[in-house]
Order: C-alpha cells, then structure tokens, then sequence
C-alpha cells in the first residue's frame, strides 16, 4: 500500500482529535531507505491492528478513502467516497456542514457525540494514564441541555473565498484553508442576533467599498468581527477590527441603532506581520467599555450568582451556561469546608477561585497574562470578594511566591497540560486535595500519571462537554493525597 492509493475502509470509532479510525488486518508498515513508509501485507499475528485515519467520517461509514501519508503505527487517508454510510448518520443542521471548518460532527446525534466523548475520556485515562477501574473513575459526562447558540463569543474573518473571487466576504474559513473566507450566512453556534450583525457588516462594508487585510499584499482595512454576548444578561458587544484607520465610526454605529441589546461598540486598529497581529489602538466607538455577564452556581450554592465585567480582551470560557457546570464541578471536586487556603494556579480572570471563595480561609490566583489579573482584582471587588489575592506569573516560576501554603490547588492550565516540572512543585506543597480542569484529556492523563507516582490518588473523573459539535472534552480530575503522603 502506497501513498495514493486507494483503499476500502471500515469506520471503528472517533478518535481523540476528531478523525474517524479504520483498522486494516494483516497490515504492517515498512521502513525504506529513502526514510518514507510503505505499507505491506503480513500474515504474523500481531500485525493485525495498521490504524488509517480520515476527516468527515462516524463510526460504521464504509468508504472509498485515499492514502495521503504512511507513517511508522498508522496511515491518514481521504475520504474518496461514502460507499455505505452509517446508521449513526443523521442530516447536519446548518446549510454550511461540509465547507465550514467549526462543528465538524453534526452528522451525528448530540446523545452520539457525548458517547464517543467519554468514551475517549476512559481510553486516554486507562492506555496513557495507566489509571485502574476507569469505568468507575470517569463518570458519566455532563453534555448542555442546549447544543446549539452556546458560544458567547465568535470572531468573523473579511477576506475573499478563492483567489478568482471578487466579492468581499465575511464569515468563517473554509475546513482547512486558513486564508479563505466564506460568507457565514446562518450559524447556530452564537445566536441568531450574531447572524443579523453579521450580514449588516457585510452589506455595510460592501455598500462603502471597503477593502479586507489581504496577507499577500500585506495591505487592506477590514480584518475581523468579534461579537461577544452575555448569554445571562442580554449585552452585546461588537469590536472591529482593522489594519488601517477606519473613517467610518460614526456610520458603523448607526448600523446598529434599533439594536438596544448592543451596549458596547469598538473599533480596534492592529498591525499585522508575517501572521502575528499587534494591537496598536482601541477605540469605543459607543456604549460601555465592557458588557455584563452573570454565573450562577450550580452546585451547593445555588441560588448564587457572581457578576463579571467583560472588556473586549478579556478570556471568558465561552460556553456560558456550560462554564457554570464546570466551575460547580470544580468547587464540588474541591470538598472545601470554609477553613482552606486554596490557591488557583491559571486563574486567569479569576473564575474559579471567586467560586470558590465564600467557601474557603483564602484564595490565591496565579496567571501569567498581566491584564487578566487585572480583571480578576475587579471580578473579585465587583462582587464583594476580600479573601482573594491575585498575581501575574508563570506558575511554573513563581508558584513559591505565593505567601501561603495550600490546602487545596486547583489548576485549569492550557491544552499542553502541567507537565511534570509543575506536578512536582504542586506535590511538595503536599496540599490535602487538587483539582484539574483540564482540555486536553490525554495531556490530563500523563500528569494524573505523575500524581500518582508521587504519593497521590485520583478519585474521580468529570468529563463536561463545553463544546458541542467538536472534538472537544473538558474535564474536572479530584486527586487526593494518598494515606502516606509522598
Ligand atoms: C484554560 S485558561 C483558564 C482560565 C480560567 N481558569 C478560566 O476558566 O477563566 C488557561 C490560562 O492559563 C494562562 N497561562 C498560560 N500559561 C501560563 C503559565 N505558564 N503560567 C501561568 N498562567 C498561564 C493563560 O493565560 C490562561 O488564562
């Protein structure tokens, strides 16, 4: 089997990362000398399990696919054709399915998706984590009671969808062209508010002739559209952005006058060079500098309800309802009694540890991004919160800075997880409790892993699904100190 040919595929399961999985029997894949991999028949016994890979496809789908790439353990293929598609297959809602690069799984019931999800969850727990009774340990995942509008925050991309197009466009990309832009004209990932900005903007930036940020020629006005909207409070907030100066403020906001829920109206100047993009100004066009959102609690505390001030830059977990699921899980993970002194490592704007506050002695937030603790010493005012104390560092350096030593740690680090430099650090404090919120559940595995090595146990697992239609997982782990300690 070479690179390009042609195989039949059966579809076995949904890989961690989106892919479809098929497995070839009797296949094994074979060094040549020009390094590059080909894949041959075997007849030993335990070369039965070649894995090949392939995008749009479920569970059950038979399909034509082509080889793309051979490596040492597995192949990636395209898909050629669907020669018998799944009974898990249903009609994707939105007429974009297919061309967008968001939402990739539409094709397959919700209840399906959050299946293979935690499916996923109890494979990386048990092959990289190496964690026992996995079926216990991860519990059932939490999916929204609502799949569809639960992003309060989208970025749109100006641009043209192919090198022959003429029309300005604005929307999303295009699945896997990363310059291209299509006309996004329904989406059900914010609201139905989002799509009517949307098509405003686009017919306002066409009426006026506008030009787009063009990479290849390094020049152009328009580059984006960030809508954000506090999903528990009506507010809107509009923010575009552009490469050069933008004449047209005063008509841009008029655009939006018999629109009462957009409170907060922005135009941001950046400069953009060889892909990266600085922010050189940003203006308020009208309104408030920042809109208003609300968390409820969910858990112990319900009934409670922290308010958040959201500036254009600020990280808010864009999954509003469902980020009230996760911080709940998390302060129930915590099992804090009143009397811990808790420390929030990856705070950013503090969420976490304001949800926990009026259940703990003291809480220390650590982040590395200067202007998010910013917003978590307002978050932590704006609702009456003293026992909190914030700090701008890379936990990795400055975790012994903290003046305090933890009951409870909490960490909610990026994709790329603690690592083990970081585990270490936390395991000396020898804290009674931690809790890991994780997105990424095989980099969540590895350090479970090193918990466990050093003294500690995980108790329980709490798969959350803050993305529906999407490959991704979140996670709330309870690791607990072993009876012996370190
Ligand atoms: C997944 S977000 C968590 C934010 C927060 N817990 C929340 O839910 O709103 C991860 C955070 O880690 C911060 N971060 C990334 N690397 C860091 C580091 N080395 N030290 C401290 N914070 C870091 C990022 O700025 C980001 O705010």
């Amino acid at each position: 089997m070479q690179k390009g040919q042609i195989i039949n595929l059966e579809i076995k399961k949904l890989a961690f990362g989106g892919q479809g999985l098929g497995v070839l029997e009797n296949v094994i894949s074979q060094k040549q000398e020009d390094e590059t991999y080909v894949a041959r028949t075997s007849s030993r016994a335990e070369d039965n399990g070649f894995r090949v890979f392939a995008d749009g496809v479920v569970p059950g789908d038979k399909i034509e696919a082509r080889i793309k790439k051979i490596k040492k353990n597995y192949a990636e293929a395209d898909v050629v054709s669907i020669i018998e598609p799944s009974p898990l297959r249903i009609a994707p809602k939105c007429k974009h399915f297919g061309k967008c690069g968001g939402c990739k799984w539409q094709m397959l019931a919700y209840e399906e998706q959050l299946k293979f999800k935690e499916s996923q969850v109890r494979e990386a727990m048990s092959h990289v984590g190496g964690l026992k009774n996995v079926e216990t340990l991860v519990k059932p995942i939490i999916g929204c009671s609502e799949p569809w509008f639960y992003r309060n925050k989208m970025e749109f991309s100006f641009g043209n969808e192919s090198k022959e197009d003429t029309e300005l466009r604005l929307g999303l990309h295009p699945a896997g062209r990363h310059v291209d832009i299509f006309d996004v004209e329904e989406c059900f990932l914010q609201s139905e508010k989002s799509s009517e900005i949307l098509a405003r903007v686009r017919d306002f930036a066409r009426k006026n002739n506008l030009s787009f940020y063009n990479s290849a020629t390094n020049a152009g006005l328009l580059s984006s559209l960030y809508i954000r909207d506090g999903k528990n409070t009506g507010e809107i907030m509009v923010n575009l952005v552009t490469c050069e100066e933008f004449m047209l403020g005063k008509e841009f906001c008029e655009l939006f006058e018999d629109m009462p829920e957009i409170v907060s109206i922005y135009w941001t100047k950046i400069a953009r060079k060889r892909g990266m993009k600085t922010q050189v100004g940003e203006v308020l066009l009208k309104g408030k500098p920042s809109i208003r959102e609300e968390l409820g609690m969910r858990h112990e505390a319900e009934g409670r309800s922290l308010k958040f001030k959201i500036s254009p830059q600020a990280f808010f977990q864009p999954n509003t309802h469902q980020a009230e699921i996760l911080y709940s899980q998390a302060v129930k993970a915590a099992g804090l009694t009143g009397s811990e002194v808790v420390f929030d490592l990856y705070c950013g704007t503090g969420t976490i540890g304001l949800f926990c506050a009026h259940k703990a002695k003291k809480i220390y937030g650590l982040e590395l991004n200067e202007s998010a603790i910013a917003n978590a010493k307002q978050n932590a005012m704006l609702n009456g919160i003293e026992n909190s104390w914030f700090k701008a560092g890379d936990v990795d350096k400055s975790i012994r800075e903290i003046p305090d030593t933890p009951d409870v740690v909490i960490v909610d680090p990026p994709r790329a997880g603690l690592g083990e430099s970081v585990v270490l650090k936390i395991v000396d404090f020898q804290p009674k409790t931690v809790v890991y919120v994780s997105c990424d559940p095989v980099n969540l595995a590895r350090d479970l892993k090193t918990f466990e090595e050093n003294g500690y146990k995980v108790e329980s697992i709490q798969p959350v699904d803050m993305f529906p239609h999407t490959y991704h997982i979140e996670n709330v782990a309870r690791i607990v100190k072993g009876k012996f300690g370190k």
